[in-house]
């Protein structure tokens, strides 16, 4: 059986929290949708829902504050977290996703977990959003990895990082329906 790592933070308070550092908006929904991806994920691959859900929930809880001086995000959520006693687990995961501007790479399963998983978001809500009526539940899998071959769609959303999905042993078909999947079922929190 899978060690339990007290995190030092319960989902509800995670939730709290996210809400206190990140305004309503756009901000929160792709921290719930990253968190959702990260659910899923954590149960494909045998690991701590807990742990991988609440990494994708806070991982950019000091964006508002950071998004100009990208050497610095994820550093602040470090000193939030630290504060509170949340487990070294959840902070290292949330470094790991912006390890590209702390200066280190990639090495651990959550890591790139959380690297694909945030950046499929955007991915998928730009897909959702040139459907005729607009809705997640009407989106195919196959659009999304359609869409990411286009250059020009949605050029923000970094292919490479959704690429990292391979460097954990799932296929970016898997994983984009595994992703659309999540969101799916939190559609109405997403508004989508
Ligand atoms: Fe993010």
């Amino acid at each position: 059986m899978q060690e339990e790592i007290n995190l030092g933070i319960t989902r509800d308070e995670a939730l709290q929290l996210m809400k206190e550092y990140l305004k309503p908006g756009n901000l929160q929904k792709h921290s719930l949708a990253t968190e959702a991806i990260m659910r899923r994920l954590a149960q494909k691959m045998g690991e701590d829902e807990d742990l991988w859900g609440i990494a994708g929930l806070l991982h950019d809880l000091d964006y508002e504050d950071t998004k100009d001086d990208m050497p610095r995000h994820t550093l602040r959520t470090e000193e939030i977290l630290k504060g509170k006693g949340i487990c070294n687990e959840v902070i290292e995961a949330i470094k790991g996703h912006n390890a590209d501007n702390l200066g280190y790479e990639r090495e651990r399963t959550i890591d790139h977990a959380l690297t694909c998983a945030e950046c499929i978001t955007g991915m998928i809500v730009a897909t959702t959003l040139v459907y005729p009526d607009k809705k997640i539940s009407s989106v195919k899998p196959k659009s999304i990895i359609k869409r990411m071959k286009q250059k020009e769609f949605a050029r923000s959303v970094n292919r490479d990082f959704i690429r990292e999905c391979e460097k954990i042993g799932i296929t970016l078909e898997e994983f984009a329906e595994l992703s659309l999947k999540a969101m799916q079922e939190i559609g109405n929190e997403l508004g989508l």
